[in-house]
């Protein structure tokens, strides 16, 4: 069972947009794949047909964390995918690990080791992170398999990888099982000399984590969130380069990882 957690602090990277077509993509390979919102905003859990009106704090990882079973929880989705939604309380979950026995850390691990029996409910778990740093981050690193980070080239989201590549290294203390961080180039066009300057920067600094894959700007990525549709269930203009390019991104993966 590999566990995909996206993180980066800086907001807006593609997080969410890659952990939603992620795991379709995933589901398209046949693969079982659960999606975990953990981020208050819920857009992962929008994203997948999810109204948030439907949800209820403890149909969230609150309830999952206060001793609900996870099998509960976790609905299934037009994507083929099972999501475990979020709520507006998620809020609260920082104060919540922050006073749990080890600051929360291991509790994400617990409970989704629960799922890694000799016969594991998904082969895929994808957590989508809100953009902070702090115990939630921490609690999903310590669960992780792989960090999956979405990037641009400018100077707050270079910050914002080296802050994370220092968590990363944190975590790994804990959790020998995350292998590291996977950098993803999104929504990525770099033009200006300042750009090119960035681009540089993370090939030379981060090179053995850049996936060879790149995403660039397509409507089409950003067009399906609004109809509630992952890129496999678009039907506009581009859906078809995007979805191909998820494909190689989950190939890519595959090839690190294994499928299961
Ligand atoms: N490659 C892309 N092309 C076009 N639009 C994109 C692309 N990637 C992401 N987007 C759009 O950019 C916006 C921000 O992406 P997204 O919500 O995935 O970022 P995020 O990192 O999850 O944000 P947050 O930090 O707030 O959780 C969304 O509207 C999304 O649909
Ligand atoms: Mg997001």
């Amino acid at each position: 069972m590999q566990i995909y957690a996206l993180a980066l602090e800086k907001g807006g990277v593609g997080k969410t947009c890659l952990a939603v077509n992620l795991a379709a993509a995933f589901s398209r390979l046949n693969l079982r794949v659960l999606v975990i919102d953990l981020d208050a905003q819920a857009h992962a859990s929008h994203w997948l047909g999810i109204s948030p009106t439907d949800v209820r704090p403890e149909d969230s990882v609150l309830g999952v964390l206060n001793g609900r079973a996870l099998r509960d929880c976790v609905r299934p989705t037009d994507e083929g995918v099972d999501v475990l939604p979020a709520h507006t309380a998620l809020a609260s979950l920082p104060v919540q690990l922050a006073t749990a026995p080890n600051s929360g850390l291991f509790i994400l691990q617990d409970v989704l080791g629960q799922l890694n029996g000799p016969t594991p409910d998904y082969d895929i778990i994808i957590c989508d992170l809100a953009p902070a740093r702090g115990p939630v981050l921490a609690t999903a690193l310590a669960a992780a398999t792989r960090c999956i980070v979405p990037v641009q080239p400018e100077e707050l989201v270079m910050r914002a990888l080296q802050a994370l590549a220092g968590s990363v290294s944190q975590a790994q203390r804990v959790n020998t099982h995350l292998r590291g961080m996977s950098i993803v180039r999104n929504r990525y066009a770099p033009r200006s000399a300042g750009d090119h300057v960035y681009d540089q920067l993370l090939r030379d600094s981060y090179r053995a984590q850049l996936l060879r894959t790149i995403l660039p700007v397509r409507a089409a990525l950003r067009d399906s969130a609004g109809l509630q549709q992952s890129i496999f269930r678009y039907n506009g203009p581009d859906a078809n380069e995007a979805r191909n390019l998820f494909l190689d991104l989950v190939e890519e993966l595959i090839n690190l990882d294994g499928a299961t």
